[in-house]
């Protein structure tokens, strides 16, 4: 059941809002037992690389989208490091109306663009880093009347509430005591905040978890204070110096007694080869930063024993083989003979 479906009634939607649907939502809630041993907390992973699109932001983009059809709009704009621009184009190429995505050239991951490209979007490469492009997709938005479906659309963020709701279903109706999360333009974990704090208004959980968001070392605006001119990191989702809902990730960090953290790109890596090598999840590198955050706040005697944490796993690990590639081994090859094969299985070879 898609999330406009599965939350209709938490949602802002009219009998007049067109059912768009790609069964977005409902990701699994994968316990990761031997990382959380490591860890000595009890440590899920929303693994949101199962979404229809690969990441998170199919659960705001069907709203967006919806909204954006019932207001008569009949073509989309976006600026994105690659997720929100694969996102907005699935929905357009599912409700038959144009997509214009502009991206930072050359710093978007391959699987990203290629699924852009393939959802039959106008793909713009702009000579400039996302906090430029998302300026001129603003800018051509209220020039063309193109729907801006980047997060300062106020729907997006409403529909990526969804996913704090089914956390909370999936641990039996209570928030976890620490929420990790990537930080890059700041709308997700405002979103999560909204999300558990309206449950927690509604009664539906006692507690409220505290938001522990993080940055790459090099896209660390939320950590330093101030924005970062020229962001830079392996993670090229959350390369972004100047995010725009800053404000609202600042009040939920606050509100909830939570942090903003950063971590290296080695770190991050690192954390990535650990989740997939001990937890069986392939998530993209962005997604991988909250787990390399706790690593590190472990090493330094700042993670809580015994405390259940859950990681939002943003992206799909597909997305960016390249990065994945650049990290491991390559393929042991053999001739056809099982001599050769069984030289492997004994070590051997
Ligand atoms: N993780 C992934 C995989 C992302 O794609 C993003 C953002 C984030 C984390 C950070 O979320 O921006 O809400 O703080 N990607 C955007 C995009 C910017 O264009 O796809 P945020």
């Amino acid at each position: 059941m898609g999330v406009l479906k599965r939350y209709g009634e938490l949602l802002p939607i009219t009998p007049s809002t067109p059912q768009v649907n790609l069964e977005e939502g409902s990701t699994p809630l994968i316990p990761l037992p031997r990382i959380g041993d490591r860890l000595g907390v009890k440590l899920y992973g929303k693994f949101e690389g199962c979404n229809p699109s690969g990441s998170f932001k199919d659960r705001g983009m069907v709203l967006a989208v919806a909204k954006a059809l019932e207001e008569g709009r009949r073509a989309l704009i976006c600026a994105s490091t690659g997720n929100t621009s694969a996102s907005a184009a699935a929905y357009a190429a599912s409700v038959g109306i144009p997509c214009y995505v502009l991206l930072p050239a050359g710093k978007v991951a391959m699987g990203k663009l290629a699924q852009a490209l393939m959802y039959g979007a106008t793909v713009i490469a702009v000579r400039g880093n996302f906090d430029r492009a998302l300026e001129l997709a603003r800018r051509g938005a209220e020039e063309s009347g193109c729907a801006m479906v980047n997060s300062v659309n106020p729907y997006r963020l409403i529909g990526q509430r969804s996913g704090a709701w089914e956390v909370c279903e999936a641990l039996g109706g209570r928030a976890p005591d620490w929420h990790a999360i990537p930080v890059g333009n700041a709308g997700n974990i405002s979103a999560y905040w909204a999300g558990y704090s309206e449950y927690h208004k509604l009664g539906k959980i006692p507690r409220l978890p505290r938001m522990m968001g993080f940055q790459a070392e090099g896209a660390a605006p939320l950590v330093t204070g101030k924005p970062c001119p020229e962001p830079e990191t392996v993670a090229t989702a959350i390369r972004i110096g100047n995010p725009v809902s800053a404000h609202l990730a600042r009040a939920a960090v606050q509100e909830s007694g939570g942090e903003f953290n950063a971590v290296s790109d080695e770190e991050i890596l690192s954390a990535q080869r650990l989740l997939a090598s001990e937890g069986g999840v392939f998530a993209e590198p962005a997604s991988c930063a909250p787990l390399a955050g706790l690593v590190k706040l472990k090493g330094q005697g700042r993670l809580p024993e015994g405390i259940t944490v859950t990681m939002v796993l943003t992206g799909n690990g597909l997305k960016d083989p390249d990065t994945a590639m650049g990290q491991v081994g390559r393929p042991i090859e053999i001739g056809d003979s099982p001599e050769e094969l069984l030289k492997v299985l004994a070590g051997r070879s």
